[in-house]
């Protein structure tokens, strides 16, 4: 059985910077220093009108095809974890699949899409998925995707400041290759509690009812602020996101005969940099071990994770040898944890 290792990473994030100032000069009533002291963000990426969750996947897709060595041509499936995608069906990854260019040619690639619908902890869930085809031998190159563009669909409004004042937009990218050496991804673990589903989500619609959203009287649909933009229990969410976090990074030391101490780094998901100066508190972890890059992206859902290992690995930061962990919890509630030699 082969192992599952990530031969390359890549990441991109819209040029527009929206600082915490700029939130407010868009008509929130909020402070800096009430965003800063809460959530550590100081600043996030906005893609402009025109731009798709797809489209901000086609560039670190590329970077991390390139940076394994591969084209899209090599992929086996596109994995494409999102909560923001370009339309409510068909997925982002088939969108993706197109624009890179694996439909076109004498020789078109029809590679399958599978898109993953599971928020924070999606990327987790995809590398999942990704890392069971590569060692059972069904797939020899996986291309895992998350990416979220928020900024079109969160409430940047004084009653919308909550949610909005945390969110931002990017991609990230890996490819899951199969390898012979003794490296990779030891192993994932998957968790989630349907009880707190409503804790944090964006209904939009009531499929329940008919037409499953209210029309006018002119047959146009009408949809209230309160389903149109996510709403979220700020405190419950942040109370199972520790619980759940420390739980999931627990489990995988044990099941890796880890000890944290042996684990290099650790790549949370970007929720709240308080959320993950507690879990790092509670489990003793050094500031040094943990990274972070909410401060300049906010939180990009399914993307944090990826583009945080395509930082680190940019900076020099993550080398081959290093054993990583890696974390994640969001909306479902849903969470999910990594064990990886890199
Ligand atoms: N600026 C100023 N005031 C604000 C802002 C803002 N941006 N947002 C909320 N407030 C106000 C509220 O209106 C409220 O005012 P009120 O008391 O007059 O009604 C007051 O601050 C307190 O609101 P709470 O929601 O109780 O604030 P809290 O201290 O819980 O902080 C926060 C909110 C930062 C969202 C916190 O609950 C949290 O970090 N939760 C974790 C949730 C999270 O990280 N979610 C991310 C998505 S899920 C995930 O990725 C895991």
């Amino acid at each position: 059985m082969p192992n599952a290792y990530i031969s390359g990473t890549g990441f991109y994030v819209p040029p527009r910077v929206v600082t915490n100032d700029d939130l407010i000069a868009m008509g929130v009533d909020t402070t800096s220093e009430w965003i800063v002291q809460r959530t550590g963000i100081e600043a996030r990426r906005y893609a402009d009108e025109g731009v798709g969750t797809s489209d901000l996947a086609v560039p670190a897709a590329r970077d991390a095809l390139e940076r394994a060595g591969l084209t899209a041509r090599d992929l086996d499936l596109i994995v494409f974890a999102t909560l923001s995608p370009d339309m409510a069906f068909p997925g982002s990854g088939v969108l993706l699949q197109q624009k890179l260019g694996l439909c076109e040619g004498p020789e078109p690639k029809f590679v399958g899409a599978l898109d993953v619908r599971n928020q924070c902890s999606g990327f987790l869930y995809g590398l999942h998925v990704a890392t069971g085809l590569v060692k059972s031998g069904s797939a020899r190159h996986v291309l895992v995707v998350g990416a979220e563009t928020h900024s079109a669909a969160i409430d940047i409004s004084t009653r919308g400041r909550t949610v909005s004042s945390l969110f931002g937009d990017g991609a990230g990218a890996v490819v899951v290759s199969a390898t012979d050496e003794d490296r990779g991804v030891r192993g994932t673990w998957l968790g989630a509690d349907g009880r707190y589903a409503e804790m944090l989500c964006q209904k939009v619609w009531d499929i329940r009812k008919r037409p499953f959203i209210p029309v006018d009287a002119n047959g146009v649909g009408q949809v209230e602020a309160s389903h149109m933009y996510a709403q979220m229990d700020g405190r419950t969410v942040f109370k199972h996101a520790v619980e759940k976090m420390c739980m999931a990074l627990m489990q995988a030391c044990w099941a890796t005969s880890t000890d944290p101490k042996e684990v290099d780094l650790f790549f949370f998901h970007q929720a709240n940099m308080r959320i993950n100066q507690y879990v790092a508190k509670q489990l003793s972890l050094p500031d040094d071990k943990v990274v972070h890059n909410i401060q300049r992206y906010g939180n990009t859902t399914a993307a944090t994770i990826p583009i945080l290992l395509a930082e680190a690995e940019r900076e020099g930061r993550l080398k081959r040898g290093m054993r990583v962990a890696m974390v994640a919890f969001g909306s479902g509630f849903t969470w999910g944890s990594a064990m990886v030699d890199w």
